[in-house]
């Protein structure tokens, strides 16, 4: 019988989901914390439904032929053996942008209107009038125009943002009045006050905003981070925030998570913390459940999947 192993914790309605979306599969749960039944359950594998397969259980699972992760972000499964074999991994893209596009939102706002010292004060009880600021009129730079991207410059546009994008295949993107290719990067991140990085963590990603690129957002500009940590060089965005030449950032990813509490950013007051949490939402398992039951059904149907990453590409 084929096997499908999960790391997922399931409730009783979405293990019954997939057992009726793969009749004649057997269904073996793992926590992802018992490293030996997770060797044992790798062994077995023909479909993997979960976020943490290790290049170690990767080489003892001789009969995977396909992993559905349950994140949008595919790096930490890309490693060589994996990108090089003809395992089809799925991701479960366009989940996140409705809740990403809420709390890029929320971040933008919160700074505009100076929430987070409005918060403080009112801990306080201090009645003292603090500066805000409008969105309308502003120049709003989305760096990665994917479902993420597209769900923040639908947002923006309602709040009478101009929006300007940069994507590898400049294309007329719904929303976005100005679509730019990677190399009108400078352009955008020049022209706009908030600067939202939605790209996926690739080789040609990382590091994507250092220095030069900090100079280009300028000190009346934000950066708001809920792609990857490693898309920024971490120590020249807090330069960067400590010597005034950036005016503040939302982040919720870091290079090192959970940031540590020495990080300089935590003490910031002009820079929004929070814990990865952009992508969550009230059903998150739900959904992913549902995207996973979808493709097993294709999948026993021998139909093309939805959601294949272009393992090469990273994305
Ligand atoms: C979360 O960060 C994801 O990639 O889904």
């Amino acid at each position: 019988m084929p096997t499908i192993v999960t790391t997922v914790a399931l409730t009783d309605p979405l293990r019954r989901r997939i057992r009726e979306a793969a009749p004649g599969f057997d269904l073996v749960e793992v926590r992802r914390d018992d490293a030996d039944a997770l060797k044992a359950a790798a062994a077995e594998a023909e479909v993997w439904f979960g976020p943490h397969l290790t290049p170690e259980l990767f080489a003892l699972a001789r009969r995977l032929r396909w992993i559905q992760t349950t994140y949008a972000g595919v790096e930490r499964l890309l490693f060589p053996e994996l990108v090089a074999s003809d395992v089809v991994l799925t991701n479960v893209r366009g989940m996140h942008a409705d809740t990403i596009g809420d709390h890029v939102m929320m971040g933008i706002l919160a700074l505009a209107r100076n929430l987070p010292r409005l918060v403080l004060q009112q801990a306080a009880a201090r009645w003292l009038t603090v500066p805000v600021a409008e969105l309308a009129g502003d120049t709003l730079g989305i760096v990665g125009l994917g479902a993420i991207g597209q769900a923040v410059a639908r947002r923006a546009q309602a709040f009478g943002m101009r929006v300007l994008g940069v994507r590898r295949n400049p294309q007329p993107t719904p929303h976005v009045d100005e679509v730019l290719g990677p190399d009108g990067l400078e352009q955008v991140l020049t022209r706009s006050r908030w600067v939202v990085l939605a790209c996926p963590l690739t080789p040609q990603t990382h590091g994507l905003i250092g220095p030069r690129e900090l100079a280009w957002i300028g000190p009346e500009g934000y950066l708001i981070n809920i792609g990857r940590g490693a898309l920024v060089d971490e120590p020249a965005l807090v330069k960067a925030l400590q010597e005034g030449r950036l005016a503040g950032a939302v982040l919720d990813v870091f290079a090192e998570e959970p940031l540590p509490e020495s990080s300089p950013l935590w003490r910031m007051p002009n820079v929004l913390i929070t814990p990865h949490i952009a992508g969550q939402q009230r059903d998150y398992t739900g959904r992913a459940v549902e995207i996973f039951a979808d493709n097993l059904d294709r999948y026993r149907r021998g139909l093309p999947l939805r959601n294949v990453v272009d393992k090469r590409a990273g994305y």
